[in-house]
């Protein structure tokens, strides 16, 4: 039943503008510029605690590109690129690049223009994409109020919000026209129902997009500006855009889906941290809310942003380390109908709490690729999907749809891909039973993770057991490229 066997792979060469289908098919990996690699190769001391700049630039980025393409990714989405404030503040120093002081310069910490074009230059000749990260609601002060002459171009009261805190989470007015932030760094609140605001921004994003040869846009704190100013926005960058609306609530979210390319899939990020986060959690809440999410996006979930972990919430091995429940959530972004995206350092392991513990230095581990389970669990799971979207054309629109939950086990269907989730961890031993799953009668099937092999039933229906609570990906035998099971069995 596979549809189209030898589908050639779409040249990707000239990235430039590139669209919200042409960003369907890729796997997108997320670092924090000043924390993933140094110019020079260099392992400086990086105390998430000290909140500084630990070193990492966009000529590291480059030095590194073979690590992250060695996973299987085709994207990168790097920290904001502007001037930020300078210096220490009561919160530390702007690494992270979300306090903006000047919208026209870049942050001289990471390098220079010059580095940044080389850095998307280094991708496009991998046929890779470069997604930037970029701030709109606000810029960073360091007092209150804040010296409005440090800021740039915006260097006048009148083109900011007047202050006050954000005090009502209920209230969108006040979502939208006060201020995040603190006495030390106040998030000095951009008023973007001014027109000269939104005429300055649709026309740098535009001169971003351009000058620096960038393929897509991920936009912080969109749901603190209002709603019709991010349709404008997103034509002017003229690439995909996926906006940040931090709430679990698919009803709030969706209607930022009409006017941007995607979101980042919080409600769908909720229900999967607590559905596998323990052995208690429920796996039926999960399935209601994607589907929910698949009927309510202007996009069903096709161009969502699909993830388990960000800068800005504690990693997953924070909550638990059950290799079992890790490996299955880790599992998910994969295989659901968005656009996965993995947090660097997570296939390290590593297991950092709240910001600013989640942020550590990615040199410390020394991109070691052997003996990584998790790495090579990414690895496994890109090579599944680029293989799934190969063998059937429909692939990327193709909805998934959930033929068994059961207790603590989920089977997840997307044609020709089969994931089978278990939230039961690393003691159990999980087992699923799933009919109508589009396979042949008697089909070879393989679990792309362990490279075991299996055969459909006569209804082309699936029973495996499977162990250590892990998650068994299906394909069949024939979409899936052996030479990589050789290479997984020579490098574990
Ligand atoms: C790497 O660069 C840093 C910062 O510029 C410098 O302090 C260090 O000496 C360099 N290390 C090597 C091995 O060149
Ligand atoms: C909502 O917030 C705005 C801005 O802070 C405020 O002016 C308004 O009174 C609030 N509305 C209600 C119903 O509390
Ligand atoms: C893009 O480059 C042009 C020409 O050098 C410059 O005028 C403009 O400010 C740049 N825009 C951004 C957002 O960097
Ligand atoms: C199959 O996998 C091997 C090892 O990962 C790789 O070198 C090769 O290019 C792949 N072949 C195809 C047709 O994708």
């Amino acid at each position: 039943m596979l549809l189209s066997l030898l589908t050639v792979s779409l040249a990707a060469g000239s990235a430039l503008a590139a669209s919200t289908d042409d960003w369907r098919r890729r796997s997108i990996y997320q670092l924090v510029t000043d924390r993933f690699a140094t110019s020079n190769d260099s392992s400086p001391t990086c105390d998430t605690d000290d909140r500084v700049y630990c070193g990492g630039t966009w000529q590291g980025i480059v030095n590194k590109l073979d690590y992250i393409q060695g996973m299987g990714f085709d994207a990168i989405w790097i920290s904001p690129i502007v001037a930020n404030v300078e210096g220490s503040t009561g919160d530390g120093e702007s690494y992270h690049g979300y306090w903006t002081a000047d919208q026209n310069s870049l942050n001289s910490h990471f390098g220079t223009a010059d580095d940044l074009v080389a850095l998307s230059s280094a991708l496009h000749a991998r046929g890779m994409y470069l997604m930037v990260d970029v701030v709109v609601n606000h810029m960073g002060g360091t007092s209150v109020p804040p010296d409005y002459s440090t800021l740039a171009p915006f260097n006048s009261e009148s083109k900011f919000h007047p202050f006050c805190w954000i005090t009502d989470y209920s209230n969108q007015t006040n979502v939208e026209h006060c201020w995040l932030g603190d006495n030390s760094v106040p998030l000095v609140d951009v008023n973007t129902e001014d027109d000269s605001v939104v005429d300055f921004f649709n026309s740098w994003i535009a001169g971003i997009v351009s000058n620096y040869s960038v393929d897509g846009i991920r936009i912080d704190t969109v749901k603190h500006v209002r709603q019709d100013f991010w349709s404008g926005f997103a034509e002017a960058s003229a690439v995909y855009t996926v906006g940040e609306i931090f709430d679990g609530d698919v009803n709030y979210v969706s209607p930022y889906t009409k006017v941007l390319g995607g979101v980042l899939d919080y409600p769908t990020w909720y229900q999967l941290t607590s559905a596998f986060e323990s052995t208690s959690g429920s796996l039926s809440n999960l399935v209601s809310t994607v589907q929910q999410a698949q009927s309510s996006y202007a996009n069903g979930e096709f161009t969502a942003g699909s993830f388990l972990e960000n800068q800005d919430n504690p990693r997953f091995q924070s909550i638990t380390t059950d290799q079992g429940l890790v490996k299955n959530a880790m599992s998910w972004p994969f295989i659901q109908d968005g656009i996965p995206i993995l947090y660097y350092g997570q296939e390290q392991g590593y297991t950092g709490g709240g910001d600013p513990a989640n942020r550590e230095a990615l040199w410390l581990s020394g991109y070691v690729t052997q003996e990584k389970p998790l790495l090579q669990l990414v690895t496994s799971l890109n090579a599944a999907r680029k293989a799934a979207i190969a063998a059937n054309s429909n692939y990327l629109s193709t909805a998934l749809t959930f033929p068994s939950v059961e207790g603590s086990t989920l089977a997840v269907l997307k044609y020709p891909m089969l994931a089978l989730l278990t939230n039961g961890g690393s003691s159990s031993t999980p087992s699923w039973s799933v009919s109508g799953t589009g396979y042949d009668a008697n089909e070879a099937l393989i679990d792309v993770l362990t490279c075991t092999t299996y055969t459909a039933d006569g209804s082309g229906g699936v029973s495996i057991t499977g162990s250590a609570g892990e998650p068994v990906i299906i394909l069949p035998t024939i979409a899936f490229n052996q030479t990589y099971c050789q290479s997984l069995s020579g490098s574990s």
